[in-house]
C-alpha cells in the first residue's frame, strides 16, 4: 500500500490502525504503537501517531458518535480502517492544532493509498460536512454523558458510586496529559543534583514537596534525552508510586519480597533505598525479564522467580520475610491519563475477578510475614472494592494485622489506607496501606 508521504499522511494512517488495534481488537495501545511504530524512524513522526492515538483514546465516544452521525451508511468491514481515519481526523480537526485544511488534506492523502485511492472522496466530503455542521454535532454529542466524559457508562457509573463528590474531578483529571515524574536513586544523586543535571540538560524541572526521591519536569520532553537515564541514575515514575518504599519502613539486612515485581520499578526503588536480600517475584516470566534488563542497567541486585504469589508452595523457600509488597494486579483505572486505552480494554466483569486474585495473594502471602514484620498492599485502582474495600476485609479476618498509619505522606486519608484520586498532588491514582504482624 503506497501513501503520500509528503502532507503527513502517514503518522495519520498508523494512528488510524492503532485506534482499529484497541477498539476492534482489543490490543493495548502501547504494543499496538510499539509494532507499528518499530519502522518509523521520524521521532516527531512517531510524536505525532502516539499524540493522535492517545487523543482518540479519551474521546472515542464523541467521535465515534460525530463520524457515524456523517457517513451515510456504515463503512463496509474491508474498509474499517477508513473509519478510523476519519475518526482520527475529526479528532485532529476538534483538537485544532493544525490547520482545518492541513488535516483533510492529510486525511485524503492518507487514504489514497487504500484500495486504488476510491475511498478519497468519501473521505473528503465526510470531513468537510464536519466541517460544515460541526457546531450541531458538538451539540448533540454533549447531550450523552459518556460521551462528554469520554468514559464507557460502566466506569462513570462505578467511580461516580464510590467517589460521587470527587467523580467528575477524577474523569477530568484521566483525560489530562500526566506530567512526567522521575525517581531520583539516592545512591548516584541527590535530587539538587538531579535538578542540576537537568537543567544543565537544558530542561527544567522542580522538587515537589512531601515525595523524598521525585522530581517532576516542567514541561513534555524525549525521556531518552534525559541525562542519568542510562546509567540508572534517573527513572521514570509517578510520584504516588514512589511513596511505597515509606510505608515499608525499610532497613539494612531486611529479607523482602515484592511479590508482583515486573517491570520493576518499585524493586529498584527499594535497593536504591537500603541494603536489603530482596526476592522479585511475578507470574509473567517475559516480564519478569524486563526486571533483569532494568537492574543490569542500574548495576542492581535481586533473586527472580517466576511463580504465582498466592500459591508459594511453587516457589517459598520456607523462610518468612520482614517486608512484603503486594503492588496488586488491578484496575489500573488510577493511571487512565497515563494509558487511556485503559478505560476501552477493562470491563465491569474484571474488577470482580481481580479482587479475587488481590485477595488470593493476600491469604497466601501474609503468612509468609514475620512476626513483627510489614506487609504493604498497593493498587494503580480508584475502585473501593479493590482497595479499603479489599483491605477492611482483610483486617477483619486477620486480627493479628495492626493497620501502620502514615499521616505524614501525601493522599488522602480513607478507612482504612491512604488514597491519592487522579490528578492529587498531580499524581496517579493510588493506594496505599501497611499492616504489621502482631503475633
Ligand atoms: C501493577 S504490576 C506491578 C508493577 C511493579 N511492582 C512495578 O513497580 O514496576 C502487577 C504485576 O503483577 C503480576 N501478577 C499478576 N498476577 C500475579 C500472580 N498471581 N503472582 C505474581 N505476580 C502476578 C503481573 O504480571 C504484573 O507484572
Amino acid at each position: 500500500m503506497k501513501r503520500a508521504e509528503s502532507s503527513g499522511a502517514r503518522p495519520r494512517w498508523l494512528a488510524a490502525q492503532a485506534c482499529r488495534a484497541v477498539l476492534d481488537r482489543g490490543q493495548a495501545l502501547d504494543e499496538a504503537l510499539a509494532s507499528l511504530l518499530d519502522p518509523v524512524a521520524d521521532g516527531r513522526d512517531r510524536a505525532l501517531v502516539r499524540r493522535l492515538a492517545n487523543g482518540v483514546m479519551r474521546d472515542w465516544p464523541a467521535l465515534d458518535f460525530i463520524v457515524r452521525n456523517l457517513l451515510e451508511r456504515p463503512v463496509k468491514s474491508g474498509d474499517r480502517i477508513v473509519f478510523y481515519l476519519l475518526v482520527v481526523a475529526v479528532h485532529e480537526l476538534r483538537d485544532g492544532r493544525e490547520p482545518d485544511h492541513a488535516v483533510v488534506h492529510a486525511a485524503v492523502d492518507a487514504a489514497a493509498g487504500f484500495r486504488g485511492g476510491r475511498l478519497r472522496g468519501l473521505v473528503n466530503a465526510v470531513l468537510r460536512n464536519f466541517l460544515r455542521r460541526r457546531d450541531g454535532l458538538e451539540a448533540q454529542a454533549a447531550e450523552e454523558p459518556a460521551r462528554l466524559a469520554g468514559y464507557p457508562h460502566w466506569l462513570i457509573d462505578r467511580i461516580g458510586s464510590d467517589w460521587p463528590a470527587q467523580a467528575e474531578s477524577i474523569l477530568a483529571a484521566g483525560n489530562r496529559v500526566p506530567p512526567l515524574w522521575l525517581r531520583v536513586n539516592r545512591r548516584r544523586w541527590n535530587r539538587e543534583q538531579a535538578l542540576e543535571a537537568i537543567s544543565q540538560a537544558g530542561f527544567s524541572g522542580h522538587l515537589p514537596k512531601g515525595f523524598a526521591d521525585a522530581l517532576v519536569l516542567d514541561e513534555r520532553v524525549r525521556v531518552s534525552a534525559l541525562p542519568g537515564l542510562a546509567e540508572g541514575a534517573l527513572s521514570v515514575q509517578d510520584g504516588a508510586a514512589q511513596l511505597v518504599v515509606e510505608e515499608l519502613e525499610l532497613a539494612d539486612g531486611q529479607r523482602v519480597l515484592d511479590a508482583c515485581a515486573a517491570p520493576g520499578g518499585k524493586s529498584a526503588h527499594i535497593l536504591e533505598r537500603a541494603d536489603v536480600d530482596l526476592t522479585a517475584l511475578d507470574i509473567d516470566a517475559d516480564r519478569l525479564v524486563r526486571v533483569e534488563e532494568n537492574f543490569a542497567r542500574a548495576g542492581l541486585k535481586a533473586r527472580m522467580l517466576t511463580g504465582d504469589a498466592a500459591d508459594p508452595r511453587g516457589w517459598w523457600d520456607g523462610r518468612r520475610f520482614d517486608r512484603i509488597l503486594i503492588d496488586a494486579p488491578c484496575s489500573a483505572t488510577g493511571v487512565i491519563r497515563r494509558h487511556p486505552d485503559i478505560r476501552w480494554l477493562r470491563r465491569a466483569s474484571d474488577v470482580d475477578a481481580l479482587v479475587a486474585t488481590q485477595r488470593a495473594m493476600l491469604e497466601a502471602l501474609w503468612p509468609l510475614l514475620e512476626p513483627g514484620g510489614i506487609l504493604v498492599y498497593a493498587t494503580c485502582s480508584v475502585l473501593v472494592a479493590e482497595n479499603a474495600g479489599q483491605m477492611q476485609s482483610f483486617l477483619e479476618r486477620h486480627v493479628d494485622a495492626r493497620l501502620v498509619d502514615h499521616p505524614e505522606l501525601p493522599g488522602r486519608a480513607v478507612a482504612p489506607g491512604r488514597q491519592l484520586l487522579p490528578g492529587d498532588e498531580d499524581c496517579d491514582g493510588f493506594y496505599c496501606l501497611a499492616a504489621r504482624r502482631l503475633h
